[in-house]
């Protein structure tokens, strides 16, 4: 998709189609032709659309005139447009922009995108070009052009970023192995500058990763540690990223029940979501050294299957009973994480679906928030909503630590409560987090928006992108 700003009235910019955004009951601006809806329901209820192929218009209804809501109306726009053959459309930029070009960008690519790599007949965008045309008005000066190109430019990086990510986790677990998402980490790094290292099993075991080593035992995949580095030459801070990169998640010999398990081909959207980030990092050149860290592999049984009951020897030397194999997100992280802090990095933030709790309590939409820190949970809270991602801290507690308590070991890989798991497994996480990094760590939970079944606003059906809109925003805060 192609597109473009002008300064240019709107009906001088020749397309196929125009888009015209109404406000929720606010049919009376001298912009609609009433007629248009004359003999039809549309009262721009949100979230409903509707295209008059022989006028060549279509209308959006939306809910208000912030960021988000323009997203959504974008990308339901676009989605609506699916079955038609319009090549091209355009739409009226009036007022302040402040951010609005980023927000209508992102709903169109976000909204237009479909996983149709293994369709046998694969569905058709007809559309190629949008028009933004910026129209005189009385209320003030035009934005300069310059300017609006470059929200636009960010736009396209980021859900560039979000759609990498998500076929990631849309493909599937046998195709999608550890090493196929290393290739994939190689290739992202080549096309973008940025450099890459991967580790098999002979770093991991030189290194003690004895937790991440359990973990990948039954596959017969090599676990991947890959780190990808973004350097720039004057770099203002040093963040490590670190993804859980289950490419599969059967549950191990705590094998899980069918449902539960069909959708874990998403078990390496944190992962994903790094290499979504990555990638946009580096076109924005953004002027931090970040660190994007990866630890791939699958949990699946076979004969060399780690076990309830093993007893592991982490990198940080801890030991951790294992009282359930399908815990194994944290026990990926806690190597990663003990891997991460000795590149010495002014914050560490980590991202995975971890717990199945954090979706009963969030809801799917939802990703939770965990810390130490409260400052550090409420930037990264502040960077999801200006981003358009749905956000909740979930507090740490003093009762909830001793839950990970066990006999015979350092600590247990599951609480003796099943109840708070979403920050128990935190508490885990946590315990794996050196005195120095405790203000200066937080743990994403993604298990919610990371993959759902049905379409919500601008994501499709499957794999969301979830993480990565928030912490490039994050990122360009710092
Ligand atoms: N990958 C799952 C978490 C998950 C569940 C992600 C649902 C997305 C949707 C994780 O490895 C897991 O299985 N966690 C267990 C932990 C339990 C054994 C303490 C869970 O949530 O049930
Ligand atoms: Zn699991
Ligand atoms: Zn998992």
């Amino acid at each position: 998709m192609k597109l473009e700003i002008r300064n240019q009235n709107l009906n001088q910019v020749k397309a196929d189609l125009e888009l015209i955004f109404v406000l929720k009951g606010k049919l009376d601006q001298n912009w609609i032709r009433k007629a248009d809806f004359k003999f039809r329901e549309f009262k721009g209820e949100t979230d409903k659309v509707i295209i008059l192929e022989d006028k060549g218009r279509m209308y959006a209804g939306i809910d208000s005139l912030d960021p988000e809501s323009l997203r959504i109306g974008a990308g339901l726009a676009i989605k609506s447009l699916a079955g038609f053959k319009f090549k091209s459309l355009k739409l009226g930029l009036y007022g302040k922009q402040d951010g609005n070009i980023k927000a209508l960008t992102e709903g169109f690519l976000l909204g237009e995108y479909f996983f149709d790599q293994y369709l046998t007949t694969k569905k058709k965008n007809y559309l190629k070009k949008i028009i933004f045309a910026q129209e005189e008005y009385s209320g003030g000066k035009l934005d300069s052009l310059a300017k609006l190109k470059k929200q636009l430019r960010e736009a396209e990086l980021i859900a560039g970023g979000v759609n990498y990510a998500r076929d990631l986790v849309n493909m599937p677990p046998s195709e999608l192995t550890p090493v196929k998402l290393a290739d994939f980490a190689r290739d992202l790094g080549k096309k973008n500058n940025l450099s890459v290292q991967v580790r098999g099993e002979k770093y991991l075991e030189k290194e003690g990763m004895g937790a991440f080593l359990a973990v990948s035992k039954a596959s017969p995949y090599p676990p991947q540690l890959i780190h990808l580095t973004h350097k720039p030459e004057k770099a203002k801070k040093k963040i490590a990223l670190v993804g859980k990169g289950l490419t599969y998640d059967s549950g191990g010999l705590s094998i899980k029940p069918s449902s539960g398990m069909s959708s874990m081909k998403a078990d390496e959207s944190g992962a994903s979501a790094i290499l979504g980030i990555m990638q946009a990092v580096a076109g924005l050149n953004l002027p931090l050294e970040v660190h994007g860290i990866i630890g791939a592999t699958e949990n699946v049984i076979g004969k060399h299957a780690y076990k309830p009951d093993d007893i592991l020897k982490s990198r940080s030397g801890k030991t951790i009973e294992v009282k359930n194999t399908d815990a194994e997100g944290r026990l990926v992280l806690a190597d990663c994480l003990s891997y991460a802090q000795e590149k010495n990095p002014d914050y560490i933030i980590d991202i995975a679906t971890l717990t199945g709790a954090a979706v009963v309590a969030l809801g799917e939409y939802t990703l939770g928030i965990l810390g130490n820190d409260q400052k550090l949970k409420d930037s990264l809270r502040k960077a999801a909503g200006e981003s358009g991602e749905l956000s909740a801290e979930l507090p740490f507690n003093r009762y909830l630590r001793p839950l990970l308590k066990s006999e015979v070991a350092d600590i247990s890989n599951i609480p003796s409560s099943g109840f708070g798991g979403a920050i128990t497994a935190g508490l885990f996480l946590d315990e794996f987090v050196e005195k120095k990094y405790k203000n200066k760590w937080a743990h994403l939970d993604i298990a919610g928006p990371a993959f759902v079944e049905k379409p919500w606003g601008y994501n499709p059906p499957g794999g969301s992108g979830a993480g990565v809109r928030m912490i490039q925003q994050w990122l360009k805060g710092l």
